[in-house]
């Protein structure tokens, strides 16, 4: 058999060289978000997002209660349909794909709400979910041990010492640790985190940083969070989002510098006092 093309079927360069198409243009994003709309009812909660997300990118996603956050993040993973526009992961759109099979194409979240098996202990979670991309011969075999990616993964979440504990004792902190560990162990490309650093104490935020900024090493990741002080340690770009659209983005200080992020801030501190 010979290794060369066809003639009916050209080079890449060769295709893409007459007109630049959109991805041809420089540093397409792993993820690309166009003219995205949802519409709930009437009550529009994505009004027009554009956002593109490089390879190996840590992004964080801010904005208001109600933004619209959330919602992004459910489009992406194919759990909401949206109304209008167009999502594209690693150049494929991902319209009308299901949300396993979005997994499966290399994108993990987590949600607002955890998801760990309690009784189960804390590799056995992480087992659990790396099954989910193994063979099923190979999970149909009894395993002696443990698989690379699981060990892998609870060692960069730090909780070796605790493999064998039921994941019901871990504190609110362990269990988004462990949640985090559950996703990478699945070898997503890309990694969305709805709020990893809610409730957690400041010791428990900061190795959470830590954890993200390690993990941004060989993943893209997209983290949505509210907490400023967090995005001043841990953040290089940022998107705002506000009423649905992006307000700014760009990196954290200009960001915070911007007036109309104050606003939006103050407006809701200004709400919440009265
Ligand atoms: N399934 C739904 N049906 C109707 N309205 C919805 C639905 N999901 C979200 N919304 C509305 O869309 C808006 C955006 O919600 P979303 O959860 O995305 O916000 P968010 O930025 O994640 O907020 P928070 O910071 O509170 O988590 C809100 O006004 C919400 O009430
Ligand atoms: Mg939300």
């Amino acid at each position: 058999m010979s290794e060369e093309n066809p003639p009916e079927a050209p080079s890449e360069e060769t295709a893409a060289a007459p007109e630049r198409t959109e991805a041809a243009k420089p540093g397409p994003g792993l993820l690309e978000i166009r003219d995205l709309m949802v519409v709930f009812d009437g009550f529009t909660a994505i009004n027009g997002v554009d956002l593109t997300v490089g390879e190996g990118e840590l992004r964080f996603l801010i904005g208001p209660n109600g933004a619209g956050k959330t919602t992004l993040i459910d489009v992406i993973t194919g759990l909401t349909k949206p109304t209008s526009g167009t999502v594209r992961f690693a150049g494929a759109s991902l319209a009308g794909r299901k949300e396993h099979q979005i997994v499966r194409l290399g994108i993990g979240r987590t949600f607002q709400t955890s998801v760990v098996f309690e009784e189960l202990s804390v590799l056995e979670n992480i087992d659990l979910a790396a099954s989910f991309r193994r063979p099923l011969a190979s999970l149909l075999r009894r395993r002696k041990g443990v698989t690379d990616e699981v060990a892998s993964a609870l060692e960069t979440i730090g909780l070796r010492d605790l493999a064998d504990r039921p994941a019901g004792i871990l504190s609110h902190g362990q269990r988004q640790w462990l949640e985090i560990g559950m996703l990478i162990a699945q070898g997503p490309k890309l990694l969305l985190l709805d709020e990893p650093v809610a409730g957690m104490s400041k010791d428990e935020r900061e190795r959470t940083g830590e954890l993200l900024t390690e993990i941004a090493r060989d993943h893209t990741v997209i983290v949505i969070e509210h907490d400023m002080e967090f995005l001043r340690r841990y953040a290089s770009t940022v998107t705002v989002l506000h009423e649905g659209s992006v307000l700014v983005e760009g990196d954290v200080a200009a960001v915070q510098a911007d007036p109309r992020v104050q606003e939006v801030y103050l407006g809701r501190k200004k709400e919440e006092a009265a």
